[in-house]
C-alpha cells in the first residue's frame, strides 16, 4: 500500500492536539517515542473494558481469551519480525532485552578469556550492563571508534576489533546519527570470527523490516513504543542453539515448572525467561501496532522519512551557528537529525522551539560515548516517522531560523 500520509495522520488522535499556549503540536521526537494509532488505543482499551484478565492461570472465560491474545499477539509480533514465537522472549523493551542476554547468556558463557565488542555510537542500554559484566566476570570490552567526518563506524577497526571476540553487541541504526549500521558485513566478520551478535533494534525496527531468521544474528533487541506499540513491552529474538545456553535471568512464578523448600526446577525455551504476570495489555497493544505497520511498504516508509530528513538537515544546515551531527543526505539514514547552535544552549533552543509547538528530543540521548567523539555536551535532535510532512519540516525550519535569527539581535 503507498502511503497516504493525510489518511495516516487521521488515524493519530494526538496530532490534533493544541498546546497550551494555542500552537498544534508538531511531533518530531519519533526517535524517542511514537505516537500510537487508534487501533492500538483501541486494542488495549478493549482488553480491559471487555476480557481483563490474568494470562496462563485460572481456567475461566476472561482468563482464556486473555491468554489467547497474548499469545496471538506474540504470533504476530515473531511472524512480522519474520520467526517463530519460540524464538521471542517478551520484555519491558529494548533494554531488557540487552540485559537478558548480559545476564542470560553472557553470564552462563562467558569469562575472563572473553571478548565484547562495542562500538562508540552504542545507547547506554547496550553499554552499562557490559560493562557491569565486565566488573563481574572480567570480561573484556573493546570499543569500536566512529569516523567522526563521516559518522559511520570505522569497519577497519571493527574488523581488528573482533578478532578473537566472543560477543559483537551493535546498534542497528544510531539513535543520535539516524545512520544504520553496515549490519550484513558486520555479521559476516563477527561469525567468521566465531563471536555470536546482537543487534540493538531499536531504532531500526520503526525504518526497516528485520527479517529475523534471515539475518543470521544471534540476538535482536526491540522496544514496541517506537514503532507505534505502546510503552512498557519489547523483545529478545533469540536463535534457537544461543536460546539452550541460556540460564534463567529473572525468576519467581510463571518460568518456573516445580518450587519446593529444596529448590526449583524450570521452564524450557522462552517461558524461562517471562516472570510473573505477563504484559497482557501492551502485548495485545503491540500485536495491533504491527498488524497495522504491515500495511505499509517499509521502503517507502524509509523514503518518506528519509526525504524529510535530508531536506530539513539540508535546511537548517545554512543557517548561521548551526551544525549538524550525521549525514541524512545518505540513503542509509533514517530519519533523526541532530543538531546544535554554536551559542544557544540547547535546553534553551529546545524551549523556544516548544514555544513554535515542535517537540523535539535534546541532551546527550543516553548516547554519553559518542557525544564524547563527536566533542558536544548534547545536541537537539528533530526525528520524523510516518506521519511527519514536509508542510511541518517547512514550518519547523522558518521558526527555527526566526529563533536563531531574533536570538542573535539579542546577543
Ligand atoms: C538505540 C537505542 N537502544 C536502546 C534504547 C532503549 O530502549 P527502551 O528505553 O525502550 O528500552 C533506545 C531508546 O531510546 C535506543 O534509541
Amino acid at each position: 500500500m503507498s502511503l497516504d500520509v493525510e489518511a495516516i495522520r487521521k488515524e493519530f488522535p494526538i496530532l490534533e492536539r493544541r498546546l497550551p499556549n494555542g500552537k498544534l503540536l508538531v511531533y518530531f521526537d519519533n526517535a524517542a517515542t511514537s505516537q500510537k494509532p487508534q487501533c492500538v488505543i483501541d486494542a488495549m482499551s478493549d482488553y480491559y473494558s471487555e476480557y481483563n484478565s490474568n494470562a496462563h492461570r485460572a481456567n475461566h472465560t476472561l482468563a482464556d481469551e486473555a491468554t489467547s491474545a497474548l499469545e496471538g499477539a506474540r504470533s504476530s509480533i515473531s511472524s512480522y519480525f519474520g520467526t517463530s514465537p519460540e524464538q521471542m522472549i517478551y520484555t519491558s523493551g529494548a533494554t531488557e532485552a540487552i540485559n537478558l542476554v548480559a545476564y542470560g547468556w553472557a553470564r552462563e558463557n562467558l569469562g575472563d578469556n572473553d571478548v565484547v565488542v562495542l562500538t562508540e555510537m552504542e545507547h547506554h542500554a547496550d553499554i552499562v550492563p557490559w560493562q557491569q559484566l565486565s566488573k563481574d566476570k572480567g570480561v573484556e570490552i573493546r570499543y569500536v571508534p566512529i569516523d567522526t567526518a563521516s559518522f559511520t563506524l570505522d569497519m577497519e577497526a571493527f574488523e581488528i576489533a573482533s578478532k578473537g571476540a566472543s560477543l559483537v553487541c551493535v546498534v542497528h541504526t544510531s539513535n543520535v546519527l539516524g545512520i544504520r549500521n553496515p549490519i550484513e558485513e558486520i555479521v559476516e566478520i563477527s561469525h567468521s570470527n566465531g563471536a555470536r551478535v546482537l543487534l540493538d533494534c531499536a531504532q531500526g525496527a520503526p525504518h526497516e523490516r528485520i527479517h529475523f531468521d534471515k539475518s543470521r544474528v544471534d540476538f535482536v533487541a526491540v522496544s514496541a513504543h517506537k514503532m507505534g506499540g505502546p510503552t512498557g513491552i519489547g523483545c529478545l529474538l533469540v536463535r534457537k542453539d544461543a536460546m539452550e545456553q541460556m540460564g534463567p535471568f529473572m525468576t519467581g512464578g510463571s518460568m518456573i515448572k516445580t518450587v519446593s523448600t529444596d529448590g526449583s526446577t524450570f521452564q524450557e525455551g522462552h517461558a524461562m525467561f517471562e516472570t510473573g504476570t505477563p504484559r497482557i495489555a501492551e502485548a495485545i497493544g503491540w500485536g495491533a501496532a504491527v498488524e497495522w505497520l504491515d500495511q505499509f511498504d517499509m521502503s517507502e516508509l524509509h523514503s518518506h522519512v528519509n526525504g524529510i530528513a535530508s531536506w530539513t538537515a539540508d535546511r537548517i544546515s545554512q543557517i548561521d551557528g548551526i551544525t549538524v551531527y550525521g549525514d541524512p543526505s545518505r540513503s542509509d539514514s533514517s530519519g533523526a537529525v541532530s543538531f546544535l547552535h554554536d551559542s544557544i544552549q540547547s535546553q534553551d533552543l529546545a524551549l523556544l522551539l516548544d514555544e513554535g509547538g515542535f517537540a523535539v528530543r535534546t541532551g546527550h540521548h543516553c548516547a554519553q560515548p559518542l557525544m564524547d567523539a563527536l566533542g558536544v555536551p548534547s545536541t537537539n535532535r528533530a526525528s520524523f516517522w510516518i506521519y511527519n510532512t514536509m508542510e511541518e519540516a517547512e514550518s519547523f525550519v522558518k521558526h527555527l531560523e526566526y529563533v536563531v535569527d531574533r536570538f542573535s539581535h539579542n546577543l
